[in-house]
């Protein structure tokens, strides 16, 4: 048979989004299951954002803005930043799949933790560069020291997350500041700071305040999650005016869609409310955190709307029980499970059905 695609493609693993209510209504029956696998916050869009779509809908035949000015200029007034160094994107997995294309060619390497955001091994192998995937210290966060050691004349970007999806664990400023320190200057650190809004300790910095002035620093950021708006896919990125400028230039024309703007523009407008949204979460983290450790799951303290239950081997069937009762989780086989904080309600069923599954 005639190959038409890259034969790589086929030891490429898909990406595996969380399962969905429907699903488990489609196959095992059950009408309406909780949903804890994919980190979106329970409390449905921000005020204004559903009324801020639908206008934006009336002019759905029209192109939208493609350089995004009027949300780059609210970000960069929001986090004191210039709107020259702010790039946007569908969704910020697509700004990280557009920096390892404009800073990588064939063969060149992209240094990054395993495990850690599963997407990056898929976005760095379909932009044909070579994943180096250094595994996380017993206690599941980055080995910062070994990524360093990973680091060759080969090596264009590093994927830094921080809080670590999906372990919950997080880097801490002085610890942090070392590690870039002794980055070489030509290689970009990214990172990923897609659930900064649910940090607390004091001690893991605010990176586009510690090191957005460093050129080879790009800052990550999503609307996805704290501010709700995962369907509309829209993050964006903080970077030196030389890499948001490529950055601009690579990416797909037109890709943060009309509604995506207008939505984002709504939810920016909602700060406060966002808080005391991502504060229930918060409060919650800690009470389902202590549940699942008086079950006798290692839960590492988590810094981020999710928590993450090194099981090992008894992952999938771990979830597979949690969803005969139906509580959707995040397993990833061989290594444990990721929840995210949901209601309290929810919280209390997921509690309520991993007793069981364990
Ligand atoms: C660490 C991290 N980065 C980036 C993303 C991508 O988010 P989005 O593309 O919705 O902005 C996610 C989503 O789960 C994530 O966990």
């Amino acid at each position: 048979m005639t190959r038409l695609t890259r034969a790589d493609l086929e030891k490429l693993p898909n990406y595996v989004p969380g399962r969905s209510p429907a699903d488990l209504a489609r196959e095992l029956g059950i009408p309406e299951a909780i949903k804890l696998a994919s980190n979106e916050v329970p409390y449905g869009p921000l005020p204004g954002v559903v009324e801020a779509v639908t206008e934006a809908a009336t002019n759905a035949h029209r192109y939208p803005d493609m350089g995004v000015v009027a949300l780059r200029h609210r970000l960069a007034e929001l986090y004191e930043v210039d709107p020259d160094n702010v790039a946007t994107g569908c969704g910020s997995v697509a700004l990280a799949e557009i920096l390892v294309k404009a800073t990588c060619l064939p063969g060149d390497e992209v240094v990054f933790a395993w495990r850690s955001f599963e997407a990056y091994p898929i976005i760095t192998a379909t932009a044909g560069a070579t994943s180096v995937m250094v595994p996380n210290t017993p206690e599941h966060g980055h080995d910062l020291e070994a990524m360093l050691a990973a680091i060759t004349p080969k090596t264009r970007l590093m994927f830094v997350c921080n809080p670590n999806n999906p372990t919950g664990t997080f880097l801490r400023e002085a610890e942090l500041t070392a590690f870039l320190d002794r980055v070489p200057a030509d290689v970009l650190v990214v990172l990923d700071e897609a659930y900064k809004e649910f940090v607390t300790d004091p001690e893991v910095p605010d990176a586009l305040v510690t090191y957005g002035d460093r050129p080879n620093v790009v800052v990550l950021r999503t609307l996805s999650k704290a501010w709700g708006l995962a369907a509309l896919r829209i993050g964006w990125l903080h970077a030196s005016a030389e890499v948001a400028g490529a950055i601009r230039k690579c990416v797909t024309p037109f890709s943060t869609s009309a509604a995506a703007q207008a939505g984002a523009m709504a939810a920016l407008a909602q700060a406060d409310e966002m808080r005391r949204r991502v504060d229930l979460v918060i409060a919650e983290r800690g009470r389902v955190t202590e549940g699942l450790r008086a079950l006798g799951v290692d839960v590492p303290d988590s810094q981020a709307n999710f928590v993450w239950l090194p099981l090992g081997d008894r992952s999938l069937p771990f979830a597979q029980a949690c969803e005969q009762q139906g509580v959707i989780v995040r397993p990833f086989q061989g290594h444990g499970v990721r929840i995210t904080i949901g209601t309290p309600a929810e919280n209390d069923a997921m509690l309520t059905a991993a007793e069981k599954a364990l």
